[in-house]
C-alpha cells in the first residue's frame, strides 16, 4: 500500500478542515473544489482516496465525512505531534493509570466525547450473537459504557449484569447506558479497582473483558485470573476481548499502532497476546473453547475459555 502517499492525503484533509466541512453535510467533488477555489479533477481524486480509506462515504456522487470517522480520528489522532519527545523520553503523552482517579476521570471523559459506545454497539451485537448460551449472571470488568455486558443482557431478557469499574464512569456511563436500554432493574455495580475488588465465588456464568485485559497489572496475572476462574460456575466461561489479531500484515500494523498508542497514553498497560492469556488462564484450569475475530473499527478479536473442572 502506498502508506506514505495516504498519510499525506489524511494529513492534508486534517489540517485543511476538508473533512470537517464534509462531516455530516454531503457535498460533490466539484462544489468542494468551488467552494475551496481549486480544480475538479485534482479534488475528485483526493476525495475518493479518502473514501477508500474509509474517511468518506459516497452516496450517488456526493461525499460525507460520518460521524464515526470524525470521532475514530479524533481518538486516533490526539497524541500524534507527541512523537519526537516520545522517541526522546520514552515518557506517555499523558499516563491514564498513574492511579486510579485518573483512570476514572480519562475514561468518564473520554465515553463523553467519543462517540465511542454507538461507534461499537453493531459490533457488541454480533459478539453476543455469536457467544453461545444464555448466561443467567454476567460479570463485566472494566465496563466503560457496559458496550459488551449490556448487548448480551439485551438478548438474554433474565441476564443480570455485574459491572467492576471506577466510580464516576460507573455512574456517568454505565448505568445511564443500561437505563437508556431500559436494562437499569437488572444491572449492579462492584465500584473501585478489579485488582483488589473482591468477586463472588461461584456467581457468574459468564465474566467478560473488553478493551481492559490490557489494564492488568503483570504481577498480578496469576492471581488475577485465579480469582476470575474461582467467580465462574460450573460450565461458565471468560470472555476476553481485544487486540490480538495478528493473521495478516494490516492486522499486524494495526496491532503495533495500539501498542504505540497504549505506550504513549499509559505507564503499566500490556497489550497481552493471545498466546500470554491461553497460558494464564490454563495455568488455573481454564481452557480455550472458542476464538472468533469480529468485524468493526480496529481489528478485535474473541477469546472464550471454560472452567475444566477435571482439572
Ligand atoms: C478501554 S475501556 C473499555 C470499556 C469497555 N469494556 C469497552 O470495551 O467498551 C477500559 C475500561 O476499563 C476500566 N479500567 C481500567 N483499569 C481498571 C481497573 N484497574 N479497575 C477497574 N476498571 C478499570 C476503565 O475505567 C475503562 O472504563
Amino acid at each position: 500500500m502506498e502508506i506514505e502517499q495516504i498519510s499525506n492525503i489524511v494529513s492534508f484533509a486534517t489540517r485543511s478542515g476538508l473533512l470537517e466541512e464534509l462531516r455530516g453535510a454531503p457535498a460533490t467533488a466539484l462544489q468542494v473544489a468551488e467552494r475551496n477555489g481549486g480544480d475538479h479533477r485534482a479534488y475528485s481524486s483526493v476525495l475518493e482516496t479518502l473514501r477508500g480509506m474509509g474517511y468518506l462515504t459516497r452516496s450517488g456522487d456526493q461525499y460525507t465525512s460520518t460521524q464515526q470517522h470524525h470521532e475514530l480520528r479524533r481518538d486516533n489522532s490526539f497524541c500524534w505531534d507527541q512523537i519526537p519527545e516520545f522517541l526522546q523520553t520514552g515518557k506517555p503523552w499523558i499516563t491514564i493509570d498513574s492511579s486510579p482517579e485518573n483512570l476514572d476521570a480519562f475514561y468518564t471523559k473520554f465515553f463523553e466525547s467519543v462517540g465511542y459506545a454507538n461507534q461499537m454497539s453493531a459490533t457488541a451485537e454480533a459478539v453476543a450473537a455469536r457467544l453461545d448460551g444464555e448466561p443467567g449472571h454476567i460479570l463485566d470488568v472494566g465496563t466503560g459504557t457496559g458496550l459488551w455486558s449490556l448487548a448480551m443482557a439485551r438478548r438474554a431478557p433474565r441476564a443480570k449484569v455485574v459491572a467492576v469499574d471506577f466510580p464516576q464512569v460507573l455512574t456517568n456511563h454505565f448505568f445511564k447506558r443500561a437505563e437508556q436500554l431500559g436494562c437499569l432493574d437488572r444491572v449492579e455495580a462492584l465500584e473501585g479497582d478489579f485488582h483488589e475488588v473482591h468477586f463472588p465465588k461461584s456467581a457468574f456464568d459468564r465474566i467478560v473483558m473488553g478493551s481492559s485485559f490490557h489494564f492488568l497489572k503483570e504481577p498480578a496475572a496469576d492471581s488475577y485470573v485465579r480469582k476470575v476462574k474461582s467467580a465462574l460456575v460450573k460450565g461458565g466461561e471468560f470472555v476476553v476481548i481485544d487486540h490480538f489479531a495478528d493473521a495478516t500484515p494490516h492486522q499486524r500494523l494495526s496491532r503495533t499502532l495500539y501498542e504505540m498508542r497504549l505506550a504513549m497514553r499509559t505507564q503499566a498497560a500490556k497489550n497481552y497476546s493471545r498466546q500470554e492469556i491461553t497460558r494464564l488462564c490454563s495455568r488455573v484450569g481454564m481452557l480455550l473453547k472458542d476464538s472468533f475475530e469480529v468485524e468493526g473499527p480496529g481489528f478485535l478479536s474473541v477469546l472464550v475459555f471454560e472452567v475444566d473442572f477435571n482439572a
